[in-house]
C-alpha cells in the first residue's frame, strides 16, 4: 500500500488555501488544483509499504508525536517549484522547530523500517496547491499572478495523520490508517 504521513489542515487554513486556489481556477492554467478537503503538509512520503509494516509505522509515529502541542504553520511563500521548471504550485512554510523536531523525530523512529526508502532530499515543509499537467508549460504571466498572492497568516495545525493514498483515474484518495492528536 502506498503511505505517507502528513498534517491535514484545518479548517481555516483549508478554507483561506481554497479561496486562493477559485480565484487561480478561472485563469485556466494547465494545472490540477489539489481538492480543499485533501490540502495537507506531507512529513514523510513512504510509497509501497507492505501491509505488515503499519505496525510499526503506527508506533513510530505515537512515539514521534508524543508530548507535542500543536504546531504552528507559518506561511513564507506561494512559488512555482522548481522555478525554472515548474511542476508544482506550492505554498513554502517556514521550518519552524517544531516542525522540523516532529519531521526528524519520526524519521529516527522510521528508521530500521522494513522497506523504508531514503529520503529524496532535505526537509522542506509546503502545502502542495496544484501540480502542473503532464508536459504542459505554466505560461509566463502565472508567475507574475503568483508573486502578488497575499500570504496568509499563520494556523495551528493539531493532528499528524498515516495516510494510505489510492491512485487511478481521478484525484487521489486518501484514506486515514492511524491519526495521532498533537496535545502536550
Ligand atoms: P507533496 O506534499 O510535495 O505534494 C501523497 O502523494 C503525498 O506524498 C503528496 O502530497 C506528495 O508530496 C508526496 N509524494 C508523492 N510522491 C512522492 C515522491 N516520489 N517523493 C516524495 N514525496 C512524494
Amino acid at each position: 500500500m502506498r503511505l505517507f504521513v502528513a498534517l491535514p489542515l484545518a479548517t481555516p487554513a483549508r478554507d483561506a488555501l481554497g479561496a486562493l486556489i477559485a480565484g487561480w481556477q478561472r485563469l485556466d492554467w494547465p494545472v490540477r488544483w489539489v481538492a480543499r478537503e485533501s490540502l495537507h503538509l506531507t512529513l514523510r512520503f513512504l510509497g509501497e509499504m507492505p501491509g505488515e509494516s503499519l505496525e510499526g509505522i503506527r508506533s513510530a509515529l505515537d512515539e514521534s508525536a508524543a508530548r507535542m502541542g500543536p504546531i504552528e504553520l507559518v506561511p513564507r511563500a506561494v512559488e512555482f517549484h522548481p522555478a525554472r521548471r515548474a511542476r508544482v504550485l506550492w505554498l513554502a512554510l517556514e521550518p519552524v522547530p517544531a516542525l522540523e523536531l516532529l519531521a526528524h523525530r519520526l524519521e529516527q523512529g522510521l528508521a530500521g523500517q522494513p522497506g523504508m526508502r531514503e529520503l529524496d532530499g532535505p526537509f522542506r515543509p509546503h502545502i502542495t496547491l496544484g501540480r502542473a499537467v503532464r508536459d504542459a508549460r505554466v505560461p509566463r504571466a502565472a508567475f507574475g499572478v503568483v508573486a502578488e498572492a497575499v500570504i496568509p497568516d499563520a494556523w495551528l495545525a493539531s493532528r499528524v495523520v498515516l495516510y494510505q493514498s489510492e491512485l487511478g483515474g481521478g484525484p487521489p484518495r486518501y484514506i486515514e490508517r492511524h491519526a495521532v492528536e498533537l496535545r502536550a
